[in-house]
């Protein structure tokens, strides 16, 4: 029977010292599907070990690839077969870039048939996936649905101008990468810009596509015939660095250095801890997160990168509980990803809905050790962070949900001092 693991923290220990943030999940998510658009062997290095990973390394074999862990905390990846074009429902269930599978698959085998891809809940319904299907749809390919599966087929794919009537970043991905291999030139307009996308950008670029524009809201891609292999490695994770910093920050009790970082990434979150009178100090590839005098409340508005990322929203909502005054916290992106924020008012937060977008968050407030379950990934985390500044016990379950983005948490954090144990429950 499998035992689910929970993290069980004993709160309001002082946090000092270092922690090392590891490689971008949400670039790793897309390095690996990459390798399905060549014949050639790609190795791809940091790679962060969390569950979405694990998943993608399974798809990847369950689509005739091998995946072998080298020196280094390095995989290679080579094509054995290409028979398959399904993409496994138990495993498109567990992630949302499962998607991210089927346009490489379109573009070499002119098949792809998935079910409607799982992960987090925090989208509109479940997480729609009309400006992919569009854009292939676009692109010359034909959707069908049987059942609960989506079936594309395309005998050659060919340029197409595409707008994307809402940012998105998988989108902007899957579609960059998909046209790739497309006879022609396809032109992508209001495209997402996270780092992430020119990151995959220069790997596809490196092994012969012919990208322009990628980090801005304009991308040209030039088919070529075929793509070779090569090397590729994933850039540090913005959103763990910004998720620790503002940890240390409502820890507010030590010296927190957060290493192997790209602070570039993060200059909305800055601009924040500025307004907020946070006291950090930007390195080349740390910083350093120091008790400040007060923390002052002061709301956000998330926003499409390089605005304030809905990826950390729920981290600084925590934060704001320990903040002198009123925050209100404006999730732009999603419908359901102030949910969480009815947790922490049950560990003492003084947090009012005003919609579903919108909450108030009055501090500072002590808060008080519950037992809680991890709603989502991003979510989880920010519990994991009430926890740790929460006065007792707090149990955490469904950390599945956290593990699927942050590798070794739980030894990361005792690394800080910090009380937290991961037990079979
Ligand atoms: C990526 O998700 C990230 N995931 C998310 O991180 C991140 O929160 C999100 O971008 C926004 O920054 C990965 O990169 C694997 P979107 P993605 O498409 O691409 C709507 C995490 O915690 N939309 O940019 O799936 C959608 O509903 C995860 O690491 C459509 O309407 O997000 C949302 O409102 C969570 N139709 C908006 O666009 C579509 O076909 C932005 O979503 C696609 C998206």
């Amino acid at each position: 029977m499998y035992v689910m693991p929970k993290f069980v923290v004993h709160g309001g220990k002082p946090l000092t010292g270092t922690i090392n943030v590891c490689g971008s999940k949400n670039a790793a998510l897309k390095a690996l599907p990459l390798a399905l658009m060549t014949k050639e062997v790609i190795v791809i290095k940091n790679l962060p070990e969390i569950e979405d990973v694990f998943r993608a390394g399974e798809m990847l074999r369950a689509l005739g690839h091998s995946v072998e862990k080298r020196a280094g905390g390095a995989v290679g990846v080579k094509q054995k077969n290409s028979d398959s074009t399904t993409l496994p429902a138990e495993l498109v269930n567990k992630f949302r870039a499962s998607i991210m599978f089927v346009g490489p698959l379109l573009a070499t085998r002119g098949e792809a048939r998935f079910p409607h891809p799982g992960g987090c809940v925090i989208g509109a319904g479940t997480r729609p996936i009309d400006l992919f299907l569009g854009g292939f749809e676009k692109m010359g390919a034909v959707l069908e649905t049987e059942d609960n599966y989506y079936r594309l087929t395309a005998k050659k794919l060919k340029g197409a101008n595409i707008f994307f009537p809402t940012i998105t970043v998988t989108g902007t991905e899957s579609l960059m990468m998909t046209a790739c291999l497309a006879d022609g030139i396809t032109i992508l307009k209001n495209c997402a810009m996270e780092p992430e996308i020119s990151a995959l950008a220069d790997f596809l670029n490196s092994i012969g596509a012919k990208i322009n524009g990628a980090g801005t809201s304009t991308i040209v891609i030039r088919g070529v015939r075929k793509m070779g292999g090569g090397e590729y490695e994933i850039i540090p994770d913005r959103i763990e660095a910004g998720t620790f910093a503002t940890m240390a920050a409502a820890s507010n009790s030590g010296s927190v250095l957060i290493n192997n970082c790209e602070p570039a990434h993060l200059e909305a979150l800055w601009a924040q801890f500025d307004k907020a009178g946070v006291n950090y100090k930007l390195a080349k590839n740390s910083v350093k997160i120091s008790p400040s005098k007060k923390i002052k409340a002061c709301g956000i508005k998330t926003h499409e990168y390089p605005g304030f990322a809905t990826d950390l929203q729920s981290a600084y909502t925590v934060l704001m509980t320990q903040a002198e005054g009123s925050s209100l916290i404006h999730e732009v992106i999603y419908d359901r990803r102030l949910l969480f924020s009815d947790l922490l008012t049950q560990m003492g937060a003084n947090i009012i809905m005003a919609d579903p977008h919108r909450v108030v968050v009055e501090g500072p407030t002590q808060l008080f050790g519950k037992k809680l379950i991890s709603p989502d990934l991003r979510a989880g985390m920010a519990l994991v962070i009430a926890a740790l500044i929460a006065e007792g016990k707090t149990e955490i379950d469904n950390i599945y949900q956290i593990e699927r983005g942050y590798e070794d948490l739980s030894g990361r954090l005792r690394q800080l001092g910090a009380d937290v144990e991961r037990v079979d429950s």
